[in-house]
């Protein structure tokens, strides 16, 4: 009997307690199902998600086919799963400024660990809180307008005269344009004037970058595992050249550029913030990386599109013949000529408005956040699309057309943001805008030009040119 009775006791103890639990659990999920409501979309086959879709898509010559179908389905907000997790994507313009103005509160940056392995570590794009604080306004404190028109900007002058006085007959635009970017940043972070050693150094570097569009795994890309090795190349030649910079320091001889406020470490004294030489060098080498590529090839677009846009080139010439009429026998460029381009400042934000080379950033959520009636559950991946939002016709009239005109009008400037926003914002707009104005002022008005070969435009994995835009230059009577 009693035997019995423990027995059915002991049942029924645990026949509550499981069903107890089991409603418990049933009820959480219904609470967390009710409480987080997940933009729509579809997260495909388990593990893949919607990637092969994705890359597929961009086989072809629309710039976002991938988000353009999606927005045309659910909304500007969808939800998808690519890269190995369930991403939002937002094509929302007050989204993402919002997306972006609250890094740090309810986003942070989030890219994964291949990225890092080629970038490094200390890069701006993975550091946190304080420390990225300090360490973006130390970059910007160095590129901002003061710093560009009382020193940068004689630099910038005289080496893209340089690499353009060489040029003759037919020339691969792109190499050109990453060879003047590439100096201009080796001279900018370390005063160092083009040579031998910063020729060899751009092309290991160029494996670095190859590194970003692959599988990003030794064992299935060679390209991975090359870039990988550049990466570590890259970084010994820095270190030597840190080393030896440290050194003549301490005999008390100083230079003005990135490197030195480094060494200097940067904050007030309780929040000094003092890198190691081997932080330097991972910095230096993520700086290399945002200046060099992205800046070459919008400069080779911008030359694409006014090529394909001939009243565009027409007026952009008479607006620099004037600028050169009025300076006599002076040859480089004044900060008011800069001031005094007005056109080419349309030119360069509609380059940027149809071909962002970064056409969006990841962030991660911090916590639950809601969104135009979405709740998005903290640790979420999120993608806000810069691109698709200056490609919406909602935003820009005719929106796929390069018309730099509409820069005369005014616009909405949620509607446009090619260096990103808030915090994380590029520290190098300002830099890259007057790079390419006194590029574009010299080919125009030292060269006349024609494409060598047809040259199609791609977005995928990389925006550029296929064939690296070939053309044919011949000097201009002066
Ligand atoms: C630019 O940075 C320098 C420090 O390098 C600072 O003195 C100057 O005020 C800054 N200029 C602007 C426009 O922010
Ligand atoms: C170009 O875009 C920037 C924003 O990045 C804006 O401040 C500027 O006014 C625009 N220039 C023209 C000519 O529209």
């Amino acid at each position: 009997m009693d035997y019995y009775f423990i027995l059915s006791l002991l049942f029924t103890i645990s026949f509550t307690t499981i069903t107890y639990f089991l409603l418990r659990t049933a009820t959480a999920t219904a609470t967390t199902r009710r409480k987080i409501r997940l933009p729509p979309g579809n997260v495909g086959l388990p593990f893949i998600g919607e990637t092969l879709q994705l890359i597929s898509d961009y086989k072809t010559e629309n710039p976002e086919p991938f988000i353009d179908s999606r927005v045309k389905k659910y909304g500007t907000i969808f939800t998808t799963h690519v890269f190995g997790e369930r991403t939002i994507f937002s094509a929302d313009p007050e989204t993402n400024r919002f997306i972006l103005q609250n890094e740090g509160r309810l986003f942070e940056s989030s890219y994964p660990g291949s990225i890092s392995n080629l970038v490094g570590k200390h890069s701006l794009l993975f550091m946190r809180g304080n420390l990225h604080k300090r360490m973006h306004s130390l970059t910007m404190s160095f590129a901002n307008s003061t710093i560009i028109k009382d020193h940068l900007l004689v630099d910038i002058d005289r080496l893209v005269r340089l690499n353009l006085d060489s040029w003759t007959g037919r020339v691969l635009l792109m190499e050109e344009a990453k060879k003047i970017t590439f100096e201009l940043t080796l001279k900018q972070l370390l005063s160092i004037d083009p040579c031998d050693w910063t020729e060899n150094l751009r092309k290991t570097y160029m494996r670095v970058i190859e590194g970003f569009f692959c599988i990003p795994n030794p064992m299935l890309s060679p390209t991975y595992r090359r870039a990988i090795k550049a990466r570590k190349q890259v970084a010994e030649a820095l270190s030597l050249l840190v080393r030896e910079r440290r050194n003549e320091r301490k005999r008390g001889m100083t230079k003005n550029d990135m490197l030195a406020a480094l060494f200097d470490g940067y904050g007030n004294d309780n929040g000094r913030v003092c890198l190691s030489d081997d932080e330097i060098v991972d910095f230096l080498v993520s700086l290399l990386v945002a200046g060099y590529d992205t800046t070459s090839t919008t400069m080779t677009l911008a030359v694409k599109f006014i090529t394909d846009t001939p009243t565009a080139l027409t007026q952009l010439k008479e607006e620099h013949d004037e600028i050169r009429a009025k300076k006599g026998t002076s040859v480089s460029l004044e900060w008011q000529d800069f001031k005094s381009m007005p056109f080419t400042q349309c030119v360069i934000n509609e380059t940027l408005r149809v071909s962002n080379i970064i056409s969006g950033v990841f962030r991660r959520t911090m916590t639950d956040v809601d969104i135009k009636g979405y709740k998005i559950p903290k640790g979420s991946k999120v993608f806000t699309s810069l691109r698709a939002v200056h490609l919406d016709q909602d935003n820009f009239k005719d929106a796929r057309v390069f018309d730099p005109c509409r820069w005369q009008k005014s616009f909405d400037p949620t509607n446009f943001m090619p260096f990103g926003g808030g915090p994380r914002r590029c520290p190098g707009y300002e830099l890259a805008r007057v790079a390419l104005s006194v590029f574009l002022h010299y080919l125009v008005t030292r060269y006349s030009w024609e494409p060598a070969e047809e040259d199609k435009l791609v977005f995928f994995p990389t925006t550029r040119t296929q064939k690296r835009y070939p053309i044919l230059v011949q000097r201009r009577s002066m």
